[in-house]
Parts: C-alpha cells; sequence; structure tokens
C-alpha cells in the first residue's frame, strides 16, 4: 500500500495516541499468568499486539473484549498455560518473541515460535544465551534465528549483566526467572524501559528496581495477583505528531494522556535541547506509570547531540529525531545508537539512504549518523518504508515540510504499531 502525504505549513487541534505498546504487551502477557480475571483499559489494538494477545490465547488462555480497547483476562497463575496445538505466531514483533520465549523456557511442555521475514533476521542469540545458562533447552535457526523451539522445564536463578541495554532481553530474563527459586540479579550497561519491573511489582512480586540493577528476590512459590491497568498513551507514538507540530510554520497541538517514564522519555529532553516549544501539562499518576499531556508549537529548532545514556531512553524515537534534525539549523550528530541496526530494518541504513534520495545532507555512522540543516526539501517522490513502521511515519511526517509531498511505499506496515496514524495525521 501507498501513503501519499501532501505538504501541510499548519499543523493543530487535539488529539489522543493509541495506549502504550510495551505496556499493552506486557498487560497481556502478566495478565495471563496471574491469578484470576484482570481488567485493561486502552490496550494497544494493533497488529504486534494482537499477535501477543493470540498466542496467549493459543496458549489455553481465555481474553475477552469488552469494549474497544478493553479486555478481561482470565489468569491461570504461573503453571495455567498449556501446550498450544502450533506455531506461535509473533508477526513482526519482537517484543511478543523476547518475551515470550523467557516464559516458555519454564514451562514444562514444547512451544515454536516464529515471525515475518523481517523477524526471523532479528538476533535471537541475546536471548538464547542467558536462558540456556538457566538451564533452557532452545534450539534456533543458524545464528539465533528464529524460528525456535522450546522444550521447557525447570530453570535456575541468574546473575547476567546485560551486554545491551535492552528491554527485551531483560524482560525474556525475569519472566524465565519467575518459577526458578533463587534470588534472579540483573545489571544493566545503561537503564533501559522498565514496564516489566514496575508491573511485576504491582502484581506482588518481590523484587527491587535500582538504577541499574534489578533483583527478583528468592521464593519458594511466587504468584501475580490479577490487577487493573489504564494503559496510557504511547509516547513512541506521540513523537511523530509532536515532531509534525514542531517543524510546522505555525500552529499549535495538545496530545492527551501520554505516558512520561523516565525510561522513555529521552525524546522529551532531545526537543528541550533543540529549543523546541513544549509544556507538560496536567501531570499525573496513572497506575504506576506517569502521564500527562503535551502542548508544543511550531518552533524554531537548533542542532543537538544525542548520545550516551539518553540512547535506550529514546531508542525507538531515532528515526523522527532524524526527521527534526533536518528542520533544525546546524549539524545533528546521533552516536552510540548501533542498535538501530537490528530493528524491525537497520534503521541507520533506512534513514541515510532515504534522506539522500531528498537531498538532505546526511552522513552515515557505524552507531548512528550526522544530519546537516535545515533543508529545504523538494519531494514529488516515493520513498520506502523498509517493511518497517517507524520508518514510514518518520517518512510521513517529513513529508508535510516537503515542497510536492511523498510516496510512502509499503505504508500497510504502520499497522503494527499505530491502524489510526493516517486518520489522525489527517486530522491535524
Ligand atoms: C521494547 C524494547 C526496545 C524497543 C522496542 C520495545 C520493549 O527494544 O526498541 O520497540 O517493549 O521491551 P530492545 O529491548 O531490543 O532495545
Amino acid at each position: 500500500m501507498d501513503l501519499i502525504v501532501e505538504r501541510k505549513r499548519k499543523v493543530s487541534g487535539e488529539i489522543k495516541v493509541p495506549g502504550d505498546k510495551s505496556i499493552s504487551h506486557r498487560s497481556l502477557i502478566l495478565a495471563s499468568i496471574a491469578e484470576g480475571v484482570s481488567k485493561i483499559e486502552g490496550l494497544l489494538e494493533a497488529e504486534d499486539c494482537l499477535s501477543t494477545m493470540q498466542i496467549m490465547k493459543d496458549l489455553g488462555i481465555k481474553i475477552e473484549k469488552t469494549a474497544e480497547g478493553s479486555y478481561q483476562v482470565h489468569g491461570k497463575g504461573l503453571d495455567g498455560l498449556e501446550e498450544a496445538d502450533d506455531v506461535l505466531d509473533c508477526g513482526n514483533s519482537g517484543t511478543s518473541m523476547r518475551l515470550l520465549t523467557g516464559l516458555l523456557a519454564s514451562q514444562d511442555f514444547y512451544s515454536v515460535v516464529t515471525g515475518d521475514h523481517s523477524l526471523r533476521k532479528r538476533p535471537m542469540q541475546r536471548i538464547i544465551g542467558p536462558l540456556s545458562r538457566m538451564g533452557a533447552q532452545i534450539w534456533s535457526r543458524k545464528n539465533g534465528l528464529a524460528p525456535m523451539s522450546i522444550r521447557g522445564q525447570k530453570l535456575d536463578a541468574i546473575e547476567y549483566t546485560l551486554p545491551v541495554a535492552s528491554a527485551q532481553l531483560k524482560s525474556s530474563i525475569l519472566l524465565a526467572a519467575l518459577k526458578s527459586e533463587g534470588e534472579t540479579i540483573i545489571n544493566e550497561p545503561a537503564v533501559s524501559r522498565d514496564h516489566t519491573e514496575r508491573m511485576l511489582k504491582g502484581a506482588g512480586v518481590e523484587i527491587d528496581i535500582e538504577e541499574d540493577r534489578i533483583v527478583l528476590k528468592a521464593a519458594e512459590k511466587r504468584k501475580l495477583n490479577s490487577f487493573e491497568i489504564k494503559v496510557p498513551g504511547d509516547i513512541s507514538s506521540a513523537a511523530f505528531f509532536i515532531t509534525a507540530a514542531l517543524t510546522a510554520d505555525e500552529g499549535e497541538l495538545l496530545i492527551k494522556n501520554v505516558g512520561l517514564n523516565q525510561t522513555r522519555s529521552g525524546f522529551i529532553e532531545v526537543v528541550q535541547a533543540m529549543g523546541g516549544e513544549i509544556s507538560l501539562l496536567n501531570k499525573k499518576d496513572q497506575g504506576g506509570e506517569p502521564t500527562a499531556d503535551i502542548l508544543v508549537k511550531a518552533s524554531d529548532l537548533k542542532a543537538c547531540e544525542v548520545s550516551g545514556e539518553i540512547i535506550p531512553r529514546l531508542i525507538d524515537e531515532i528515526p523522527i529525531i532524524a526527521v527534526l534534525a533536518a528542520a533544525a539549523e546546524g549539524k545533528t550528530l546521533i552516536k552510540d545508537a548501533e542498535e538501530l541496526r537490528v530493528k524491525e530494518t537497520d534503521r541507520i541504513a533506512a534513514v541515510v539512504s532515504e534522506f539522500k534520495k531528498l537531498g538532505i545532507e546526511i552522513e552515515e555512522h557505524p552507531d548512528g549518523m550526522t544530519i546537516n540543516g535545515p533543508v529545504e526539501v523538494e519531494g514529488g517522490i516515493e520513498v520506502e518504508s523498509y517493511h518497517d513502521h517507524r520508518i514510514a511515519m518518520s517518512l510521513a511526517v517529513l513529508a508535510l515540510r516537503t515542497k510536492k509531498g511523498l510516496t510512502i511505499k509499503g505504508s500497510e506496515i504502520i499497522n503494527t504499531s499505530f491502524p489510526s496514524f493516517e486518520e489522525l495525521l489527517a486530522s491535524i
């Protein structure tokens, strides 16, 4: 499918972005292994989370939809999952595959997980390594690629230092460790999103969350209590609209109820460093996650450096930060972001290739890029999504400030995280 986006120099309105993707996955998984009925509101009903939902159903969990975004999950406890009678399909979702492989490694049955052509190329050795050290039996294609088969069994606790700041890896180990008895300790090289830890704690699991160290306390038998959760709006989805408003010539946009967990809000800090006019209003705590309404105005932006510890706190926002950089005065340097090369596509290569096509001054580095702005982009051409939702949406936002608009090829991939993107973009 193609998405055609035309020039638009005024952006304004009031919108709500859909529920947070990371929290939605975790709500479904943790509710399934909790005791009794959990209620989820504001769940992201996009392909990635629907893959997780279908897999939990395949593992014998009853999940009922009660209204749009509202679900009741009939949790069966840590020992209640049942062997599925077919392969478990994670689609495009790395979060589903990595978290569920951890969970399934300790379940007393056999599972096979697979995904689409992009997910089958993504590195799984990073989870197979530590899970195997815990005693897990996992077989993969060469070099740790899916499909993977898992013969679940009793696992040992582990102390593990993550080689990369990855919340998917951290969560995979934590889910695997839930049925082991000893104390599991995870050390992080830099802080990554902490939703799994927060939600486990909220469900009554004894877990200490320190800055770069997580301790799942020893327990003979753990139990998760059922819970009720209202999923806040996804900051990673809001980032596209924040950028659309900041890079417009005029207008102001209000985005209601966005999750602003410190481990996810690096993008807001970058916007502030670039001189973007952004205010956080109506700050609240929503079920253990900080939220606010975000008011953003068309701004004159200046270049900045994005590197170091902030990278894991904005890892998914780097393609859209590149769009901000193309509109900002000066050279923006993004570095320490080699993880981008193993996302849904190689996001460094994808951004560099499409920006070059558009005449934007961009230089590729092994771990990032330098962009020299601002650039008047002519447009009027086709650009590629690389089967990556965040590349497709970033190019759609960039199109708003081109002279002749852009046609984004393969835009159906946006449905993996943000099915209402096109409608919302048209509304502002
Ligand atoms: C996610 C963690 C991040 C992020 C992904 C969602 C999660 O991946 O890029 O979109 O929900 O845990 P990594 O753990 O690979 O950094």
